[in-house]
């Protein structure tokens, strides 16, 4: 069968690295991929917001079945207009990547079926925020409802900060995403995400991750899209894992459907762990970029055979297999990321890191330039390194990310810092 992928990070290189795997695959497009997903599958330049040239590319190329990484086209319709066209896809609705879309309504939602989460006021008016923020404990997040790319969320220390987060959102700093805002009550705790597969009231569970949000080395500076992740994530025991999906995951599938929103793809919980209780802190209704780079090298089953049962309704027919090792990714960033970088720097030694034992590169912000490889984003290279635990994933992906040379580039030095602990602890 001939399949698509639809993006262009390293989220889509680690699943066009999965798909490539499969005996099922004839043909794997990427749509617009990079430099190094240009190893793994063919590239087309068709942007993933453009719908309608996707839909003729499916056509033209037999493409039987469609799998979309980001957020921004899942919650627009891509899945229902492919699904329309007669193209199977994988992915929610855009009724159903609302989970996402809107954090108003996944916050009514667990309301509605008591998913634990953190107490929450929806404000559209400064006035009424305002009076909301007079009456709360500090530190207090503030959220704009809809889709920021990371940007939506300031945890602010003072009434004065998270005042002005709300005038400022209200005001259009980020759009029509910040016409109405989320204001949540501050959750302590260690955060880790859960990945299951959904299709209805279906649900398979994946894998645990933790990601690294802040830039700088000891959980510093401004957030980014993530900066490493490895999986699985300790604190996630089978104890614990029971309860995200008794008491989150198996009630949202559960609520989805009843309301008439029924989810199918990939969900994404992202939990704040206190005391052994999980909360949501929020859904995304897609891979995780870096989580999915540390997920799929410890799959052992058929990535395209997964992700076919849940858009097809069967995920109680097939099962998700797991290596025991632990993977960890290094994200290489541009210098200046999260703020603005330079495209157009050159790359060394990626192929010689990609042959260190146990060591893939996944590409993200990359493009070739006649034989040069050179920056092109802001996160660039994931160097991901498989070991029998997570000190020793460590110590193969830093040495990996050695053998790059690229001066413009920057890492983090502690990535798996918290695993590494609570495994020796
Ligand atoms: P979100 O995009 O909603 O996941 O928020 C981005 C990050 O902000 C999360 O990964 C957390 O680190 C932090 N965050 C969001 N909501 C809360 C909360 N209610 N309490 C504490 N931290 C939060
Ligand atoms: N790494 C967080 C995300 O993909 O949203």
């Amino acid at each position: 069968m001939n399949v698509l992928v639809v993006g262009g990070g390293g989220r889509e290189h680690a699943l066009c690295w999965g798909l490539s795997a499969s005996p099922l695959v004839d043909t794997l497009f990427c749509a617009p991929g990079n430099a190094g997903i240009a190893l793994d599958a063919t590239c087309v330049p068709i942007a993933a917001e453009d719908t309608a040239g996707l839909i003729a590319f499916c056509k033209q190329n037999k493409v039987e079945f469609v799998v979309v990484g980001p957020e921004g086209p899942l919650a627009a319709g891509l899945v229902d207009q492919l699904e329309a066209a007669g193209i199977a896809a994988f992915g929610p609705s855009a009724a159903a990547a609302q989970l996402e879309a809107s954090k108003s309504f996944t916050k009514e939602l667990c309301a509605r079926h008591n998913i634990p989460t953190a107490a929450f006021g929806r404000f559209r008016d400064f006035g009424a925020a305002k009076a909301y923020l007079a009456k709360v404990a500090l530190p207090i997040v503030v959220k704009a409802d809809g889709l920021a790319a990371g940007k939506g969320v300031r945890i602010c220390e003072t009434r004065a900060e998270a005042e002005e987060a709300c005038a400022e959102m209200l005001a259009g700093s980020l759009g029509a995403a910040g016409a109405e805002l989320v204001i949540e009550e501050f959750l302590r705790g260690e955060e880790a995400s859960f990945f299951a597969l959904v299709h209805g009231d279906q649900v398979l569970p994946l894998a645990s991750a933790q990601d690294h949000k802040r830039v700088g080395d000891g959980d510093t500076g401004p957030n980014t899209g993530g900066m490493g992740t490895y999986s699985p994530a300790p604190v996630m025991t089978a104890a614990l894992e029971k309860r995200v999906l008794d008491e989150i995951i198996v009630p949202t599938a559960r609520a989805m459907a009843a309301e008439g929103r029924p989810y199918t793809g990939v969900l994404f919980a992202g939990l704040m762990i206190d005391n052994g209780a999980p909360k949501l802190l929020e859904y995304n209704v897609r891979f995780g970029d870096p989580e999915t780079q540390v997920i799929v090298p410890r799959l052992k089953s058929d990535l395209l055979t997964l992700l076919q049962a849940a858009r097809n309704g069967v995920l109680h027919k097939v099962n998700a297999r797991w290596h025991d090792d632990t993977a960890l990714c290094v994200v290489m960033a541009a210098k200046g990321y999260p703020g603005t970088v330079q495209k157009g720097s050159v790359i060394g030694g990626v192929e010689d890191a990609g042959k260190m034992p146990g060591v893939t590169v996944f590409h993200a912000g990359t493009a070739r330039d006649g034989d040069a490889l050179k920056a092109s984003g802001g996160r660039v290279l994931n160097v991901v390194a498989l070991g029998k635990t997570a000190a020793e994933a460590q110590q193969r992906a830093y040495a990996a990310v050695q053998k790059i040379d690229w001066p413009e580039g920057f890492y983090r030095h502690d990535i798996g810092w918290r695993a590494i602990q609570r495994t020796n602890a």
